[in-house]
């Protein structure tokens, strides 16, 4: 890559499929950067002091929402919160309507999270400000990806062929796709491992490899990334119960002790304790999940201001 290589080649982040290998490797130069600094006494720079930036969660969020606020905030940026929840969404605006009057408040950038899939790509054919996806239904959570990747970096260095298996529920799962795109644009190996119901039919084309014993899923790999079962996403059952699920494919310590090595073990949370992974792996020393927290803020800062630079 060329060190003249300082602007993304995006003024949206939409999904990770759309930016590139460089852009990728910017975001996590950069938020290393971003990691000093909120690990410093003075957590604040004012990077984005001239900057509106409106956090529109059409859907629940704990980590990613508080996690974009703080980055909002340790840049200077104002911030409003939209919670559709609470708005005039419920009185059957449309979305396009919502965003055009917070942004004719000169709002700058959009963070949003929503349950329909391509939203922000449709958001983005109609208004001016940086759009950032905080999760679109199925399809990707890119800062999520981002966050996972950049602590996988943290642990193993370049992740040039490195062996990632992601666990769980990849059928209904945004994580699971950004991930998937992200890693294979670094250079990892990436496989998925879950029940063949929650295996999307064909994902083999994505290049990823498929295991459905999670058992050879975890002596196969470096990194283990285990997801939980998005139960309010399923309309039919696709598991006959979340007890079976925890007995064939719930990560637990026996399982652990089995392997003749020691693995990462990641999950982008909400945990569900007992059912995808049990509370001592999840609690374990080989666990990054609470570094995986800390680094989403360093990761988001440095999106949004990259994404600023591009206005
Ligand atoms: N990982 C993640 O997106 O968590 P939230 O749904 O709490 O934001």
């Amino acid at each position: 890559m060329s060190l003249e290589y300082n602007q993304l080649s995006t003024k949206h982040l939409l999904g990770i499929q759309s930016i590139t290998s460089d852009d990728i490797q910017l975001i996590f130069r950069t938020a290393d950067n971003f990691k000093k600094v909120i690990n410093s006494p003075i957590k604040k720079v004012p990077s984005l002091r001239d900057i509106t930036i409106a956090n529109l969660f059409f859907e629940n969020s704990t980590r990613t929402r508080i996690s974009f606020e703080l980055a909002e905030k340790r840049l200077s940026a104002d911030t409003v919160n939209f919670s559709a929840a609470s708005s005039s969404v419920k009185k059957g605006e449309s979305l396009l309507d919502t965003v055009n009057n917070i942004l004719s408040m000169k709002v700058d950038m959009v963070v949003m999270r929503h349950p329909a899939p391509g939203a922000h790509q449709f958001l983005a054919q109609h208004i001016d400000a940086n759009i950032i996806n905080a999760g679109d239904g199925t399809h990707e959570h890119p800062t999520q990806a981002l966050l996972d990747a950049f602590s996988m970096r943290e642990q193993l260095g370049d992740l040039t062929n490195k062996k990632i298996v992601i666990i769980g529920d990849i059928l209904h799962s945004r994580v699971a796709l950004s991930n998937i795109f992200c890693l294979q644009k670094l250079g990892a190996q990436v496989a998925v491992c879950g029940p063949p119901t929650l295996l999307p039919k064909h994902i083999e084309k994505l290049g990823v490899t498929k295991f459905y014993d999670v058992q050879k899923a975890l002596e196969w790999c470096d990194v283990a990334n285990i997801l939980r079962i998005q139960l309010e996403r399923q309309d039919v059952k696709y598991i006959p119960s979340l007890r079976e699920y925890s007995l064939y494919y719930g990560v637990n310590k026996e399982r652990l002790e089995r392997l003749d090595k020691e693995i990462i073990i990641m999950h982008p949370g909400p945990i569900n304790r007992g059912v995808e992974i049990t509370s001592d792996v999840a609690d374990s020393k080989h666990s990054i999940i609470l570094q995986q927290v800390e680094n989403g803020v360093a990761i988001r800062m440095a999106v949004l201001y990259l994404l600023a630079e591009k206005r």
